[in-house]
């Protein structure tokens, strides 16, 4: 027997004064894209924004349903719409905040385990590392260099028989 470890190193910043202006900008896209949300039952509103390799951005934002489980998550919605209108395009960044009523909005959060899949897959579909900047509407802020680090030993299509 023999015990492995996994560590990852992710940077952590005080602010968006201390981002390059492009990562600013982008997580200003998704702080606003947030208010596109339909988030009434929740009411926490996701905004993800995504720069595409050819410097396209493409906007998400949670659509949630009376039915809960058919609600759909900021990033999911995101990587849809990148999928179907440049398919086969890389992103290079995707930043993802949030809003949600009567909570401080003052921390950074991370996609949820299903959305940590579908990126995952993104990415090699795409053959490419996607770079996350996680921040809420103030606060520290994340970048973590590639979503794949949040997902180790991850069911891939490596395992099924195609
Ligand atoms: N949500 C997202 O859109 N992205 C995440 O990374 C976490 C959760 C949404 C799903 C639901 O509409 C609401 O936030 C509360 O879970």
């Amino acid at each position: 027997m023999k015990t492995t470890e996994y560590k990852f190193s992710y940077e952590v910043y005080e602010d968006s004064t201390e981002l390059a202006p492009a990562d600013a900008q982008l997580l200003e896209t998704a702080r606003t894209a947030t208010q596109r949300a339909w988030a009434p039952y929740s009411h926490f509103r996701v905004g993800a924004a995504a720069r595409m390799q050819n410097g396209e951005i493409v906007t998400g934002a949670n659509q949630e349903n009376a039915s809960y489980p058919a609600g759909i998550c900021a990033e999911s919605v995101l990587l849809a719409t990148a999928g179907v209108n440049w398919p086969g395009l890389p992103i290079d960044t995707l930043a993802v905040s949030y809003q949600g009523d009567d909570i401080l909005n003052d921390h950074p959060i991370s996609p949820c385990g299903i959305c940590r899949q579908r990126i995952k897959e993104f990415e090699e579909r795409t053959q490419q590392p996607i770079r996350l900047i996680l921040a809420g509407q103030t606060g520290q802020i994340y970048i973590i260099p590639d979503a794949n680090l949040l997902m180790p030993l991850a069911f891939t299509a490596n395992e099924l028989p195609l």
